[in-house]
């Protein structure tokens, strides 16, 4: 049995059958094609509403959209992933707020490309309306970023066929405000920013306060190693409450210890800083929220000065310490999660954490090229012996960001 499976052959599929697709259902040619990707976030989870630091890296598995704009104020989506034909919306009527224009639980996927729509024409940019169809290879709810991938993809298109001249870092802030305010997920800027931002053969290193960033060779074949993900299969939902409850927290810290945010907390002086935290009964509790999101900042810092000294190998041990922090500290981890971890690091994995939002979703192994099948194989018989169902398994390679494909 094969117990992962190359990603890159089965994740992209290339622009032609989009195009065709998009032929099928509006019966002419699109105006254009483009593509963005999922991500899977090497260190730096929960930083990103913090101010803090992260560094993604976009997957090989894209969204592909085709579009042709319209002049008459109509916005038609259609997707290959969905059920349920096209969409039919018109711009001016599109609202937030539940009387909206919002589209049925039906047409859920829908609401991000409309979101996306509302938030330009929000900021008073000059966008129409569109025919658009989608296809994309993202898996969704396993934590890698298939929202933000349709985000981006839709505002690139829109950029480009209103000639909006809009940067990668103004696009990941207008599908962030989509997200947050039209879909209604208070999610952080990272995942727009590495489905624009991403390059391939790189981890972005992104200050999440100014959005600047710095792409990082990521080349792990190079070294002997494979970086592997591991989709445990459980669904995860940011809307559910948990991460609004732990970005709350977050901000709650901040406010008590007189920062603007937590970020603005040195590493050097975090044992001050819980000390200066007062005992309430929050819970999740503030100083565990405090210490993930300071350390993990550290964490972040130390991976991107051992991958300038070119040993990505170094970083294994703080991917598995980022791991405790989150299960222990930050409370959003899983038992399929921890046991992915475990059973990887058991059997001899370099390093492995959840990556993403948690609650369910992926995680991530760094292995050493020649132990890649041995891990995989064990974590898959560990998930039957315990009852999952099987993992999804399959090797990272850093891939572009989004991109217009014709
Ligand atoms: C989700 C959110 C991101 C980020 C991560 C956790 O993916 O969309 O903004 O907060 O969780 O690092």
């Amino acid at each position: 049995m094969i117990a992962h499976e190359a990603a890159t052959p089965a994740a992209e599929h290339g622009a032609a059958p989009t195009e065709a697709a998009f032929r099928a259902v509006y019966g002419a040619a699109p105006a254009g094609i483009w593509a963005a990707p999922g991500r899977v976030n090497l260190i730096g989870e929960h930083t990103d509403y913090n101010d803090g630091f992260v560094m993604p890296l976009a997957l090989p598995h894209t969204t592909i959209a085709a579009v042709t704009p319209r002049t008459d104020g109509v916005l038609r989506l259609h997707s290959g992933n969905a059920e349920g034909g096209i969409v039919e919306l018109r711009i001016d009527t599109l609202r937030p707020a539940p009387d909206g224009d919002r589209p049925a639980p039906d047409g859920r996927w829908a609401a991000y490309p409309a979101g996306v729509v509302w938030a330009m024409r929000e900021a008073g940019l000059p966008v129409g309306g569109a025919d658009l169809h989608v296809d994309s290879t993202v898996p969704t709810g396993a934590g890698l970023s298939s929202s933000a991938a349709l985000e981006v993809v839709t505002a690139l298109a829109l950029n480009d066929l209103y000639a909006l001249g809009l940067t990668p870092q103004r696009l990941a802030r207008l599908t962030q405000r989509a997200e947050n305010a039209f879909v209604g997920v208070p999610c952080g800027i990272m995942d727009q920013t590495a489905a624009a931002c991403c390059t391939a053969g790189h981890a972005l290193f992104l200050d999440t306060r100014d959005l600047r960033s710095r792409q990082v060779p990521f080349d792990v074949a190079a070294q002997g190693l494979r970086l592997l993900v591991v989709d445990t299969r459980v669904k995860h939902e940011l809307g559910d409450g948990a991460y609004a409850e732990r970005r709350a927290g977050c901000e709650r810290g901040a406010r008590a210890l007189g920062v603007p945010a937590l970020r603005d907390v040195p590493h050097a002086q975090l044992a001050d800083a819980l000390a200066t935290l007062p005992d309430t009964p929050d819970m999740p509790d503030t100083r565990a929220l405090v210490r993930h999101i300071v350390t993990e900042n550290h964490r972040v810092e130390e991976v991107v000065a051992h991958l300038d000294a070119g040993d990505i190998r170094a970083i294994g041990p703080l991917l598995t310490a980022g791991h405790a922090s989150l299960r222990d500290d930050f409370a959003i981890s899983c038992a399929e999660l921890d046991l992915a971890v475990d059973t990887a690091l058991a059997a001899g994995a370099v390093g492995a954490r959840m990556t993403g939002g948690g609650f369910g979703g992926s995680a991530i192994v760094l292995v050493d090229e020649a132990a890649a099948d041995t891990v995989s194989a064990a974590v898959t018989a560990a998930f039957a012996a315990a009852g999952h169902a099987a993992p999804r398994i399959f090797t990272a390679v850093p891939g572009p960001g989004a991109r217009r494909l014709a």
